[in-house]
């Protein structure tokens, strides 16, 4: 079965294409190279022993994105990763923002639309709950006001997508909410590749480990919360890249008893910044260079996945522990410093 991967030289986008390839799937992959290389193609081939097809095109093109689908008729389900992620620049530019991540999105719904039956899945995030009012977080806690333009194009991606499912019946679609993915493949051959100052703190770590930035700036020690630092539910890559294949398996075995799920991904586990920081000590045997600075306006206290949904109805349970997923974020980044 041939299957439509957005985004899959990007970051989360080339774990799923492995896991794909590893269930027997056939990949296409588009992707305009505009965060992620070409050469991401050749880690997965090392991994999987088979190279997936790929298509430079930028989903903004309508007219490529018609001529795409008549080209590859046989795409029963595609995996919509391709997206901009920069919080800050979202704000600079939402324009760019409802382009890219709401344009595209609407560009590829009425391709799926024309088709007698088809599976979609949506990278969507926990930042469309905000800070919640309940710990862990489930499914059905409000949706809050968005923090940023990214943080609404994730809301109203699932929105546009609830609305689609229910006047087009032949279209089975699940949105993920994921919450901090880090990791690296085990095999050292595909991980996040941050452009510039990454933004997100295990680059950050694992890059102030190997002496690319001189410190880590902890964004504040005063929140509610045992240590004083935020708390995130930080999952592994490739246990989020298995939870997109079991749930695009659930709609094309027909398993899903409404065509429009949400389900939280995570592993239901919170860490604080310290905690994130210790485990990195423990796996590279290293001190990290840190300071306690300002808080980040715009941070939330907390947010850890209830995952009692997925665990139940999509089979799906992470696997790795935060140690782990730490060790491969740092042997990945000491590969690509060599
Ligand atoms: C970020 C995004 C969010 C997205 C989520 C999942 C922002 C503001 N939010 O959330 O929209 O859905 O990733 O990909 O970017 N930290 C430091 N020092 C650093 C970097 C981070 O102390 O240099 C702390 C933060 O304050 C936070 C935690 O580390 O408490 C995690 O930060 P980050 O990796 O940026 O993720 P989120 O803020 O959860």
């Amino acid at each position: 079965m041939k299957i439509l991967v957005t985004g899959g030289l990007g970051f989360i986008g080339s774990h799923t294409v492995v896991e794909l390839q590893n269930r027997g799937f056939e990949v296409v992959i588009i992707d305009d190279c505009s965060n992620a290389q070409e050469d991401v193609l050749d880690g997965i081939t090392a991994i999987t022993g088979k190279r997936p097809l790929f298509e430079k095109l930028d989903l903004k093109e309508k007219n490529k994105v018609e001529d795409f689908f008549k080209r590859y008729a046989d795409v029963v389900g595609v995996i919509h990763f391709a997206a901009s992620k920069a919080v800050g620049e979202s704000v600079e530019k939402p324009l760019l923002y409802y382009e890219n991540n709401i344009g595209t999105l609407v560009y590829i719904l009425k391709e799926l639309c024309k088709k007698n039956k088809a599976s979609f899945i949506f990278s969507s995030s926990c930042t469309v709950y905000g800070q919640a009012d309940k710990m862990p977080i489930t499914e059905d806690a409000p949706v809050k006001e968005a923090e940023s333009p990214y943080g609404n194009t994730k809301q109203m991606g699932e929105e546009i997508i609830r609305d689609t499912c229910k006047i087009a019946p032949n279209l089975n679609a699940i949105a993920l909410r994921y919450f901090n993915p880090m990791g690296a493949h085990p095999s050292g051959e595909i991980g996040e590749l941050p452009i510039g100052v990454p933004q997100n703190l295990v680059p950050f770590i694992t890059q102030t480990g190997i002496g690319l930035r001189e410190q880590l700036s902890v964004f504040g020690d005063d929140y509610p919360t045992p240590d004083g630092t935020c708390i995130r539910d930080y999952i592994y890559v490739v246990d989020l890249a298995k939870a997109h294949v079991v749930a695009l398996e659930r709609l094309l075995d027909g398993k899903n008893p409404q065509n429009y799920e949400v389900f939280n991904v995570g592993t239901g586990k919170g860490s604080s910044v310290l905690e994130v920081i210790q485990s990195f000590e423990r796996v590279s045997g290293k001190k990290l260079n840190y300071k306690v600075v300002d808080r980040r306006p715009g941070d939330i206290t907390s947010a850890y996945a209830d995952t009692t949904k997925a665990n139940e109805e999509l089979g799906w349970k992470a696997e790795y522990p935060l140690d782990e997923a730490m060790e491969s974020a740092w042997v990945w980044e000491q590969k690509i410093r060599d």
